[in-house]
Parts: C-alpha cells; structure tokens; sequence
C-alpha cells in the first residue's frame, strides 16, 4: 500500500507527514483490499471494526480511538424511500466514519498534534476522535459556522479559529499553516484514509439489506461521502458480490453548484465559483480539490447531478421532522433534492438517502 500523486503520480509512504506532492498533486491511496465476503465481518465488533480486514489501517490503533462509529440503521421514510440515519453518531455526522480511521492512520504513525479546516462537521469529528487518541487539534472554521458545533469543537479541548470570509478562504489560511510549519494535516479532503472509512457506508447498507438499493442519493461538496460511496461500490463490484453499479444521484445545492455546472456544460475540469449564501452550508464548496477525480467517477457511472432548490431546503427538513426525523439543513437538501426529481419525473422507487447530519446542529 502507497500514496500515489494524482497530478504526477510519484509514489510516496503512507507514512508520509507530507499533506500533498510537491507538484501540488494531491494523494491518492494505492490499495486492493482482499475479496469482500459477508462471512468475513468481525460480527462481534460494534463500529468500523467490523469491517476490518478491508479497511488498511492498524486494527489497535482503530479499536484505541473508536467511539463506536457505524453500524447506523437504514429506515423507511415511506413507500419508495429508505433513510440510511448517519446522524446517529458519536459526533451526529457521518464524518466520523472517515475521522476514525484517518485519526487511527494519525496515531499509528505517531502524529502529537495536527490541524483541520472545517464547515463544522469534520471539525466536530476530527476534535473528538483526537480527544480520544490523545492528539492535540487546531480546527479552523469559517465566519457564520453555527456557534453549537464551534461549542462542540471547544469542548474536546482543540483550539478553534473563527476566519473571516468563505469556506474556501478558511481551507486556503489552513493550508497556509500546513505549508509553513510542517504540522499534520488531518484533512477529510487532502488525506485518503477519510475515505477508507467514509466507504464503510456502502458495507453497511449491503449487510444490513443485503442487496444495494437501485437508486443511491448523495451530498456533494468536497465529496468525502460521495468518494467513499464510490469506492465502496467498486470494491462491491469488483468482488462480484453485487452485478452492476446501481443509479447514484450527486445532490448540490444551487447557490453553489460547481459540478451541476461542468456537467451541463460537457466539461472535464471544475471551474471554481464563489458561492452564494445558502442554507445547506455543508455543501457550500466552490473549489473542491478532488474535482476532475470527482468528474471522472460522474461521467465513468452516468451519474445525474441534481441540484436542490434553495427555498425547499426548510419546507423538506420539516416535512422529515413532522416524521419524526430532525437533520440538519445541509441533509434536509437531500431530501429537498429528491422531492423536485420526483415532482419532475414522476415516482421513483428503491430509494437510499442518507441523513448525514443532526438538526440540533443547526441554527433555526
Ligand atoms: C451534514 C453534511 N452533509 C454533507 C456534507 C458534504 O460532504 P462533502 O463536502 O464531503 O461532500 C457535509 C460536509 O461537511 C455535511 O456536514
Ligand atoms: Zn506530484
């Protein structure tokens, strides 16, 4: 197993405390994991250790900072659509599945101390799984994050940084930090181990239903769920347990759009926008660095890019809370996202979308 660059493809360690190439490529992880087989599952573990022999971290490091991440149920919302409850986590985000194990990567190469740009979430989960492996965390967020999950990030003991401006000028002053003093960049997007565990999602859904639903809805900002999706798939595939790729839906919203964009356009490369002020800040990305590999995976599976109206947002998180589900806005978009497709195009059935997020988070 090795980091490959994506621009220039050198090879590197995974050891490496290096946050990107020189070249300015990011990292990719060279890594098959074995054959995945259902008998295989650790069925006495409780979290992402079950899924053990296929995520390429240190089993004790994993077992050290778990907080018992994973195993979320998948529910009925009605009819046609199942909700696969990722809020139900120990940080109420699904970014703990991605924070487990590249804090687990962190420690088991003995990093003391690292930084992390946030909206909010990542920031959540990365503070709490360092908390627990003992690393000390810096978590930079932008102006305008809801003050309960920067009271969150400060309650695990990291220290947070409130920048002014956009969330892409937040991620640039974090970076900034990496670059001059060399400290460990704990980052959802920069570090492929996020995604080692982010893919655990898909393993879930096909152990618990035993089948993949045909119609796979997912936020797309950075990607971090949308890559682990993707690769989970992969690996479902090319272990022949499931026969082809089932319909995945990439759901942004439209204050901020840029793959809605490229695709409308045939383009192969992401063009960087400002976006506008939104609702579903966790989606709010104008520059994500994973772009053209994003691009790849939306041309390679025919993937629809479906944009969620602005003013539907609150109408759709109510209309899930009055059934007693309460997320947050940036999932509520999902969900917003599905409801204009169907009133588009009629019903659609066998549906999977994921609660990412807690409403208690936030501001009302
Ligand atoms: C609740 C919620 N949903 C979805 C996302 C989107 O994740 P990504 O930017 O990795 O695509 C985020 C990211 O912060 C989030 O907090
Ligand atoms: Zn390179």
């Amino acid at each position: 197993m090795k980091f490959y660059c994506s621009k220039c493809n050198r090879e590197e360690s995974v050891d490496t405390r290096k946050a990107k190439c020189e070249c300015g490529g990011l990292w990719k992880l060279d890594y098959q994991p074995p054959k995945i087989d259902l008998e295989k599952i650790k069925s006495d573990k409780w979290g992402l250790l079950r899924y053990r022999e296929w995520i390429p971290v240190d089993s004790k490091a994993l077992g050290k900072v778990s907080l018992g991440e994973g195993m979320t149920p998948a529910i009925h919302l009605d009819e046609d659509v199942m909700l696969k409850m990722d809020y139900f986590m120990p940080t109420l985000s699904f970014k703990d599945r991605g924070a487990a194990v590249l804090i687990a990567h962190a420690k088991s190469i003995g990093v003391k101390s690292l930084v992390q740009d946030s909206s909010g979430n990542a920031g959540n989960s990365v503070a709490a799984y360092s908390a627990k492996a003992g690393i000390e965390s810096e978590i930079f967020v932008p102006e305008g994050t809801s003050p309960k999950k920067i009271d969150m990030i400060r309650s695990h003991g990291a220290r947070v940084n409130v920048v002014p401006g956009s969330r892409d000028h937040c991620a640039d002053v974090c970076r900034s930090k990496v670059e001059e003093e060399g400290v460990y960049y704990a980052n959802h997007v920069f570090n492929p181990f996020f995604y080692q565990g982010t893919k655990t999602y898909i393993y879930e859904v096909y152990e618990q239903l035993k089948r993949i639903p045909e119609n796979i809805f997912v936020p797309l900002g950075n990607g971090t769920l949308f890559l682990g999706v993707m690769i989970g798939l992969e690996e479902l595939l090319q272990s022949g347990i499931i026969e082809r790729m089932p319909k995945v839906f990439a759901i942004q919203g439209e204050n901020c759009a840029p793959f809605a964009e490229a695709v409308q356009a045939g383009k192969k490369e992401i063009e960087h926008i400002t976006p506008k002020k939104t609702l579903a800040e966790g989606i709010a990305i104008g520059a994500p660095m994973r772009g053209d590999e994003i691009l790849e995976y939306i041309y390679k599976y025919d993937i629809r890019v479906i944009t969620a109206p602005e003013d539907g947002i609150l109408p759709a998180r109510e209309k899930l809370a009055k059934k007693g589900v309460y997320v947050e806005h940036t999932t509520a978009a999902t969900y917003t996202a599905y409801l204009k497709l169907v009133g588009q195009e009629g019903r659609l059935k066998d549906v999977l979308l994921p609660m990412c997020g807690a409403g208690l988070k936030s501001d009302h």
